[in-house]
């Protein structure tokens, strides 16, 4: 064999989400781009707010000298600066400049995070149904997912964490505003599995990380307020990226920030800048740190995101589908009408509509709509996805 037999095995588990977005693309050569109601992928379709091009013109016409070079891993220190000003604003704490590492995107954080914390063997928590990539991250870093269950509304279930965190265990990672769910995770219960990790690392004589993934921190609805993890645990470290917020996706521009109330962070972050480096990242892209240091309160227009969600929503649950109700990010998760959420997902393909089954993300009987697509692509759609619900409905009776 040519490759490890490592990748192999993963290479034949391949991500649900590429396999559908790859028989997408076929089904679009084959019947017309706007045939085709593709909810495969979670690409932001809104272009970055003007002020984002108004600077990437200023950095153009007035080039500063030696913008393109090698900087220090960590990344320049006026974007950390900012970035700094930004949490303590958010979150009241004292975040400076030494707290931030800026990566290559979320995935390149949670990667440099996992590999700074994890030694051989080192189980990492992950509430499912989840991110199918964490599952790679961790092992690329010699650490074993352990997956566990969130309730019927997908929110946190707290005595199944207690349950898994043993003498393997070195971290938790969470995801709110949730793929695939677009659940929030609130207050209430950010504060209980703080409470939760606390007694535990006592138990365990050891410290347990909270990693929070919040790369779409900044899409939420209905007016809700995100909880801070900072305020509630203080070995938490936060991933997240320009990716969603800036629709910055391509340009791979996210960052890490340890709290500042965490004991190991100088050596936290001397791991993380050693893991950048030796993972062959380097850096964060240059250009793209200068861009987006002045545009920390800038996002685009999360309410466009808020539309498509209402208009989903409503007519599934108008067609009789089962779905919570996302409070962020531009994912729905509904039940499938019948068991098999992969026969379901096929049927939908013969009304031209894409999605994802929910066993991609460790939990079957469900399936994924990604919603960050033009609106005429959803209401193109809702006529397929009531006549297949229709169909069940009947064949039920
Ligand atoms: C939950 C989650 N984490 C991380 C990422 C990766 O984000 P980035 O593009 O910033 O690497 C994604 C991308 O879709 C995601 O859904």
């Amino acid at each position: 064999m040519a490759i490890s037999r490592k990748v192999k095995n993963s290479l034949n588990d391949a991500s649900w989400v590429r396999r559908m977005f790859e028989e997408g693309e076929a089904m679009k050569r084959l019947y017309g781009e706007e045939n085709v109601f593709d909810f495969s992928l979670g690409n932001p379709n809104l272009e970055p707010p003007e002020s984002l091009k108004k600077t990437l013109k200023a950095l153009a016409d007035r080039p500063i000298p030696g913008m393109h070079r090698y900087m220090q891993n960590s990344g320049y220190s006026e974007t950390r600066k900012a970035i700094a000003e930004y949490l303590k604003e958010e979150s009241g704490l004292p975040f400076e400049e030494k707290h931030v590492v800026m990566t290559v995107g979320a995935a390149g954080g949670l990667n440099i995070l996992l590999k700074a914390i994890l030694d051989e063997g080192d189980q990492v928590i992950v509430p499912s149904p989840y991110f199918v990539e964490f599952k790679f991250y961790i092992e690329n870093c010699g650490g074993q997912m352990r997956l566990v269950d969130t309730r019927e509304d997908f929110s946190l279930n707290q005595a199944e964490i207690e349950k898994a965190i043993g003498d393997k265990t070195k971290a938790i990672l969470i995801n709110s505003p949730n793929n695939p769910t677009g659940v929030v995770y609130n207050q209430e219960s950010i504060e209980k599995l703080a409470g939760l990790l606390k007694k535990k690392s006592r138990e365990l004589g050891k410290t347990l990380y909270l990693t929070t993934d919040e790369a779409y921190r900044r899409i939420v609805f209905d007016q809700i307020r995100l909880p801070i993890a900072f305020h509630h645990y203080p070995h938490t470290i936060r991933v997240t990226s320009h990716s969603k917020d800036l629709s910055l996706a391509g340009e791979r521009i996210g960052y890490l920030a340890v709290s500042p109330f965490c004991e190991e962070v100088d050596e936290l972050i001397s791991a993380m800048v050693f893991a950048l480096r030796t993972l062959g990242f380097v850096n964060a892209p240059a250009l793209m740190q200068r861009l987006v240091a002045p545009l920390q309160k800038n996002s685009v227009n999360m309410r466009e995101y808020e539309e498509k969600r209402n208009l989903f929503y409503n007519a599934l649950v108008s067609f009789g589908y089962n779905v919570v109700k996302p409070q962020g990010a531009f994912y729905l998760f509904p039940k499938a009408p019948i068991e098999d959420d992969l026969a379901f997902v096929k049927e939908l393909q013969l009304k031209r509509i894409l999605t994802v089954p929910g066993r991609g993300f460790g939990k079957a009987g469900y399936f994924r709509i990604a919603y960050a697509v033009d609106n005429k692509v959803i209401e193109g759609a809702l006529p397929g996805f009531r006549e297949v619900a229709e169909k069940y409905r009947t064949e039920k009776r």
